[in-house]
């Protein structure tokens, strides 16, 4: 099946490193789709897979927490490639761990700032233009932790799951629109942000909580997102996609 972007507009937040984001934007240029890229710190990686494979991109710095950058931002969006009729909210804080006695009120609402309000930003200033054109895809990135808790992320699962209320919410909003909204809920994957995170004998435990015994490829995530945004997947909206190898499955 292909998913026919072309002619597509995607904005993927997040989308530094050698992550989550970079596989969106891979995934979705691979349809057709040209990519805007956004985050805090510069995408130059991302940018430069992205032209060698003759793709329309574009790269932008900026703080989704802050709604002026934003507004500002999309502006120029608007300008370089067009208006964005695919949103992959991607972008967040996941390096805050600790019980959650320990989570200082400032790191707490740090997450609550640029998970929940940040994605809330990113995702106003592309609504009218969705509703206007009466047609977009919105994906929210949220987490095993965001659907399932997560010991020792209590302000990080907080934040994931409250994207999945404002995803269903969004949905109903949309769908007079031909605006779908969806979830994926990641498990976890082989990404640099995990590598980074990893300590003691954790990696195996999570590998063996997940039923496929492994670690999710990046791809297997841009390749859900992907299709979520296609024409394809026109009748599905508020829903709650895991790619977990089946980590949230009962086992023993
Ligand atoms: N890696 C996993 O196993 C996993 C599992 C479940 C969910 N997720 C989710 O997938 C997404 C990507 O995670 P990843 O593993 O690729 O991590 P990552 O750290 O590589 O990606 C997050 C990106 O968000 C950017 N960012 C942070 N704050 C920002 C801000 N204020 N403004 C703009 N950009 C900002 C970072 O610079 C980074 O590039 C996240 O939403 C994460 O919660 C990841």
């Amino acid at each position: 099946m292909k998913f026919g972007l072309e002619g597509k507009v995607a904005l993927v937040t997040g989308a530094a490193n050698n992550g989550l984001g970079r596989a969106h934007a891979l995934c979705l240029a691979g349809e057709g789709a040209s990519v805007a890229l956004l985050d805090v710190q510069a995408c130059d990686e991302t940018l430069k897979l992205l032209e060698e494979k003759g793709i329309k991109a574009k790269s932008y710095l900026c703080d989704i927490s802050k709604l002026d950058e934003v507004a500002k931002v999309l502006g120029q969006i608007q300008k370089d490639l067009g208006s964005v009729q695919i949103l992959v909210n991607n972008a967040s804080i996941l390096s805050t761990v600790g019980m959650f006695n320990d989570i200082s009120p400032e790191r707490f609402r740090g997450d609550v700032e640029v998970n929940i309000l940040g994605t809330v930003n990113v995702t106003r200033s592309v609504w009218p233009h969705m509703m206007e054109k009466k047609w977009g895809r919105v994906v929210f990135i949220s987490s095993f932790a965001g659907t399932h808790g997560g010991a020792g992320q209590t302000s990080y699962a907080t934040t994931k799951a409250a994207v999945i209320g404002l995803c269903k919410s969004l949905a109903l909003e949309g769908a007079r629109f031909n605006i779908t909204a969806n979830v994926v809920a990641p498990g976890v994957m082989k990404s640099e942000a995990v590598q980074n995170f990893i300590r003691g004998d954790m990696l195996d435990r999570m590998i063996k909580k997940a039923a496929m015994r492994r670690l999710g490829e990046l791809h297997e995530v841009g390749n859900t997102v992907a299709f979520l945004c296609s024409e394809q997947a026109s009748f599905i909206t508020g829903q709650v996609i895991e790619v977990d190898g089946g980590a949230g499955l009962f086992t023993f």
